[in-house]
């Protein structure tokens, strides 16, 4: 069984993650969308409202498990048995970062290998912190998050449409 990991922090989910979510479920027996705890950043939503607002927009995709983590990934991914973590790539710029923290990986853990797939043209521009800055001023962010998301974006920041 080919299980892999996409993580992040998803704060919130957008369609670009999802995009990825989608693509990659194709290609695994098993994907297990891994959101990190992190206690130096200060998210918007707390990690079991993340959880929820995900497991309801994988919920078509029936070999997908959303779960959240402590630590290192390579820890989390061993204990659950993955052999290989996703990451997307959106633009040139996402790739210094994404190389260093492949090959940190690999050196820590040999037996787990990451797997690109670049985001689709359509998302290329699209991140979590953009979604929230464009939702704090209540500008329309339904064409960035699924419904549910911009549901509780709303809650959040109290926009009323
Ligand atoms: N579509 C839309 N946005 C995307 C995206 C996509 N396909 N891919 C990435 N992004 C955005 C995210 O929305 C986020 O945006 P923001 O910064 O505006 O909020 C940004 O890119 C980075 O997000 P993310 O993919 O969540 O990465 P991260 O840097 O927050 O977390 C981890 C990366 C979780 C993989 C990494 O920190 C980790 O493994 N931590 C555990 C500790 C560890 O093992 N460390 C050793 C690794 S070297």
């Amino acid at each position: 069984m080919k299980r892999a990991i996409y993580p992040g922090t998803f704060d919130p989910i957008t369609y670009g993650h999802l995009d990825i979510i989608e693509r990659s479920s194709r290609i695994f027996d098993e994907l297990i969308v891994g959101i990190l705890v992190n206690n130096s950043k200060q998210p918007l939503f707390s990690v079991s409202e993340r959880e929820e607002m995900i497991k309801e927009a994988v919920a078509h995709m029936n070999n997908v498990k959303v779960m959240s983590f402590h630590g290192l990934l390579v820890d989390f991914a061993r204990a659950q048995d993955a052999s290989f973590l996703v990451r997307g790539l959106r633009a040139v710029t996402d790739f210094e970062y994404e190389l260093q923290m492949t090959q940190t990986n690999k050196v820590i853990a040999s037996d787990i290998d990451t797997i690109f797939l670049t985001t689709s043209l359509k998302y290329s521009y699209l991140s979590s912190s953009m979604v929230r800055e464009l939702a704090s001023f209540g500008a329309d962010i339904s064409r960035f998050v699924p419904e549910n998301v911009t549901r509780k974006i709303k809650d959040k920041y109290k926009v009323e449409n």
